[in-house]
């Protein structure tokens, strides 16, 4: 049996690896803003996609400038990924709000998130709008991940995690233990 409802289609589809995007912006701020509705596409290109509301001061500067890293905190960083999903670029400067630490970037303007495990920096490949928000398609040009942090599958969950964003304040965390399948 199935209970039938209407309204938030999307909790069936949580926790979402959540990732930071990093920005830079006209009045040369640099901003993060979190994004839990974010998905690997194409491997040739390199792309990844992510939804950015359209009244998001990130959305803004990704208009301004096509370039962003693509950060992936670890599940240390819970309570400054929730804080910085919780006020716009718009009306505080994150990086002194929080005391963020900075990584300069190799192949594009803004910087990288101190402390992420991963830093992907990419380019705007397409921006497709749908209802309230964008989508946005990312090529990644660089991969920076922290040294012994990855393994040959993925993350390497007995040394960090991830933030998987439930809903709201609830995030879950990856079991280190991985299980295989059986060959077919
Ligand atoms: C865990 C988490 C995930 C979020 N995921 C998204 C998302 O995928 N897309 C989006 O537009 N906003 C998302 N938000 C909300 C933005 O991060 C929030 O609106 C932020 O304040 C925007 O910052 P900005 O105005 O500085 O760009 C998320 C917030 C949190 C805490």
């Amino acid at each position: 049996m199935y209970a039938e409802y209407r309204g938030k289609y999307y909790r069936v589809l949580h926790p979402r690896f959540t990732i930071v995007l990093g920005t830079l912006c006209t009045n040369n701020r640099v901003n993060f803003m979190p994004a839990s509705w974010n998905t690997p596409i194409s491997e040739e290109p390199p792309t990844v996609g992510v939804v950015v509301d359209k009244e998001t001061f990130t959305n803004e500067c990704l208009e301004s400038l096509g370039e962003a890293t693509i950060n992936v905190p670890s599940d240390a960083q819970l309570q400054l990924v929730y804080n910085m999903g919780s006020v716009s670029g718009r009306d505080v400067d994150k990086v002194s709000k929080f005391s963020l630490e900075l990584v300069p970037s190799t192949l594009v303007k803004p910087p990288g998130l101190k402390g992420s495990i991963a830093i992907l920096e990419s380019k705007v490949y397409e921006k497709i709008p749908v209802g309230e928000v964008n989508f946005y398609v990312f090529e990644v040009l660089l991969v920076k991940v922290l040294e012994g942090f990855v393994d040959e599958w993925s993350i390497d969950f007995s040394k960090t995690n991830v933030l998987l964003h439930g809903a709201g304040r609830v995030f879950h965390k990856v079991t280190p233990t991985k299980i295989f399948a059986k060959k077919p």
